[in-house]
């Protein structure tokens, strides 16, 4: 059970190494990077995505949720995807953090998809295919389009300890501070935490709450209670009623106190951030567009070059 509490603390983000990135690293994004050297690079990552989306319904969210996990740690260059020998790395911080497999797999599936075109085998960047394939879980999920900045590079480097993400019971103000360190106001951090519209969350990241969080919706905490109860290790719950469905279901449940996380709860709770909340839950466009300006604003996070990255053969392994 101890190692579950450690579960508690979820995502996070080395503020530091986004923040000394020279503004420099991020002019070299350009959504057509790979046109002459991967022509096909946007239909081929479609269709892997899609290959594992058929596979599993974890997939979608999976990825989504691994390309913030990236971002927020030493920038967008696929460093979560690093397996060390040793055991000392990103996705094993804290209990891996509830990353699903299923996440890594879609992006290890489209690289291979990638790379069996020889014109494009070892030009696209591991950092690069994430943010399609996270772009990709939103689309065909059905949420909305967006042309995704390309031309990062890989990080060689991935350790336990750089990990610094949020946590599940922050308040307002941590979640603020946490994300004005990687270039979000308030605003632009709610639209993005719209991306919780999809999946689903482990029983010990919300199950602290149930009875003592009084802004829990009383038919959610007994429902709750028994997904828990009958199964406290394996048992989870989706994070809004349509979890396969990329739409703005998730703010008109934070509405109902029916969000599952505290950090989600909070946004409708708290005074200050209720109006942005309330606006997204009647404006689906709306959220799409902030969500749309935010996921690229994230895909800009602490972007490394050809001088501080490589392009990995491998994603699990630098070259
Ligand atoms: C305050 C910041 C955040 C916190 C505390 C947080 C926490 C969590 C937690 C605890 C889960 C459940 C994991 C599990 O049990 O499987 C989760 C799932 C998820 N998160 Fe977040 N998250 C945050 C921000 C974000 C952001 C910015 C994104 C993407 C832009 C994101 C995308 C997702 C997705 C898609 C899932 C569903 C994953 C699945 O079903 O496997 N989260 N998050
Ligand atoms: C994380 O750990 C859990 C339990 O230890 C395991 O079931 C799950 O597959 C792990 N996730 C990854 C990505 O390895
Ligand atoms: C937050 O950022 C958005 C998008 O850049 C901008 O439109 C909005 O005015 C900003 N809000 C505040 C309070 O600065």
């Amino acid at each position: 059970m101890a190692s579950r509490k450690l579960g508690l603390f979820v995502a996070a983000a080395v503020v530091s190494a986004a923040a000394l990135m020279p503004p420099s690293a991020v002019a070299q994004l350009r959504t057509d990077y790979y046109a002459s050297a991967c022509p096909n690079l946007e239909n081929i990552v479609r269709g892997s995505v899609r290959q594992s989306m058929a596979q599993s319904q974890i997939s979608a969210p999976a990825a989504l949720r691994l390309f913030f996990h990236d971002c927020a740690v030493t920038g967008c260059d696929a460093s979560i995807m690093i397996v060390n020998s040793n055991g000392d790395d990103e996705w094993r911080h804290s209990d891996n953090q509830s990353l699903k497999r299923e996440g890594f797999l879609t992006v290890l599936s489209a690289k291979a998809a990638v790379d069996s075109d020889p014109q494009c085998r070892n030009k696209v960047s591991c950092a690069d295919i994430l943010a399609l394939a996270a772009r990709e879980s939103v689309v065909q999920s059905g949420g909305p389009y967006y042309q995704v900045e390309l031309g990062r590079y890989d990080g060689r480097v991935s350790t336990r300890g750089s990990v610094v993400l949020p946590h599940v019971n922050f308040n307002l103000d941590q979640l603020n501070a946490f994300f004005s360190g990687l270039g979000f106001n308030q605003t632009e951090m709610i639209a993005l935490l719209g991306a919780h519209t999809l999946g689903a969350a482990d029983c010990p990241f919300f199950q602290y709450r149930i009875g003592s969080d009084p802004s829990m919706d009383q038919g959610l905490a007994s429902q709750l209670r028994g997904t828990c109860g009958a199964n406290p290790s394996g048992g989870f719950a989706f994070l809004d009623p349509s979890p396969g469905a990329f739409d703005n279901a998730f703010y008109r449940n934070l509405q109902g106190g029916r969000g599952l996380l505290g950090s989600d709860q909070v946004l409708y709770s708290d005074q200050r951030s209720r109006g942005a909340v309330d606006g997204y839950a009647a404006n689906q466009g709306a959220f799409f567009a902030d969500f749309v300006a935010a996921v690229t604003k994230l895909g800009r996070v602490g972007v490394k070059t050809a001088a501080t990255g490589e392009i990995r053969r491998d994603c699990r392994f630098p070259n």
